[in-house]
């Protein structure tokens, strides 16, 4: 019988030893020190031990009992706090780190032009509207006075969605659309979309245009001249040298291109401004009286200026940027720099 002790007590402390998790070690308990457990079970037959091996029966049955009494809590107690550090690494912060930041997005450079030209037009009273990207031939062409087979249509390689439907090649039929609308006096700036098939370090087949349009009595070239001058040096600085250049366009008469002393080469002659010194900013001229009769407006009694400028390429002369197509390749690294 004093052998069975023995052997029990190795079984169970063999048993504690393997056991890892608290189910485990509690199942230990139950099996031996449970009111049904073997070791009570042991105890409870006493009455058939040898009466002169009572005495050291009884005496190893509690020194056993005491002993697995203790394992088990002892088991008990590593196993919660072997929990505890396994969670507190597990959820450990290193506070050191650097942190991780927030990659936050901006505003992409020919828009940021675009919000600085409409700020500095509306501080000049004028108002922003927007016309359709996809345009009738005749808001496009005929209306401003570019009629079919006119020799200035191949001034503007154009995509045709169908005869007469075309995707706008500048902002200027926004001009008439809002004529056709409103009576004078008119004040309005029309920033988009435009399209043509080009394609080349300063050509794109997608650019931006800021079309403008100003309708009163008595306006005269001297106020296209006021304007455009005081809205250019309020973004190329005050000592930006400009020159009104004769130009063409069928829906103004006169007409003027606007140049800037080249900003690369402060006019000495560049590849930029092709060694002439000079770069174009924008188209511009008195409204043609023929705009004004298609649009039911009197010629005799109105005068007005219109002019229209690429975003683009006030973006490139403003940042030195020397091929517009980076604009358009949404490589993050170059985007981030404006
Ligand atoms: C026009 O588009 C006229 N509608 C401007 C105008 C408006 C004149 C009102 C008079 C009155 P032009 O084709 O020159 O003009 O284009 C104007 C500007 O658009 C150019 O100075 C240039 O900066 C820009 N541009 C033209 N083609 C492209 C292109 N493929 N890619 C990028 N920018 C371009
Ligand atoms: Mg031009």
């Amino acid at each position: 019988m004093i052998a069975d002790i023995q052997q029990l007590e190795k079984a169970a402390l063999a048993e504690l030893e393997n056991a890892r998790a608290e189910d485990s070690i509690l199942a230990v308990r139950t099996k031996y020190l449970g009111r049904k457990g073997l070791l009570t079970g042991l105890l409870r037959n006493i009455s058939q031990v040898p009466i002169d091996e009572k005495p050291l029966f009884g005496k190893r049955c509690n020194e056993v009992k005491e002993i697995l009494e203790t394992k088990i809590d002892e088991a008990l107690q590593l196993q919660t706090q072997g929990e505890k550090e396994e969670s507190l690494a597990r959820e450990k912060i290193d506070v050191t780190l650097p942190g991780r930041g927030i990659r936050s997005g901006r505003i992409h450079p020919v828009i940021q032009i675009r919000r600085e030209i409409c700020d500095i037009f509306a501080s000049f009273g004028f108002s922003v509207v927007e016309g359709p990207e996809v345009e009738l031939d005749y808001y496009n062409f005929e209306a401003l006075n570019i009629p079919k087979d006119h020799p200035a249509r191949d001034m503007q390689d154009t995509f045709y969605i169908e005869d007469n439907i075309v995707l706008r090649t500048h902002t200027s039929p926004v001009q008439v659309r809002i004529m056709e609308k409103v009576k004078p006096p008119v004040r309005i700036l029309c920033p988009g979309r435009v399209y043509r098939p080009d394609s080349d370090v300063s050509h794109t087949p997608m650019f931006h245009q800021i079309e403008g349009l100003l309708v009163d009595k008595g306006v005269s070239f001297a106020d296209l001249k006021g304007i455009l001058t005081a809205f250019l040096k309020k973004v190329f600085g005050d000592d930006t040298t400009l020159r009104f250049r004769p130009s063409f366009f069928p829906f103004t008469e006169p007409s003027a291109e606007v140049d800037i002393r080249c900003v690369i080469c402060q006019g000495k002659g560049c590849r930029v401004c092709g060694q002439s010194g000079w770069l174009e900013i924008l188209g511009s001229g008195m409204v043609d009286p023929a705009v004004f009769q298609n649009v039911g407006y009197d010629a005799e009694v109105y005068s007005g200026f219109a002019f229209g400028l690429g975003l683009e390429r006030i973006a490139m002369l403003k940042y030195g940027i020397t091929d517009i197509r980076l604009l358009f390749e949404n490589d993050i690294r170059f985007l981030k720099q404006f």
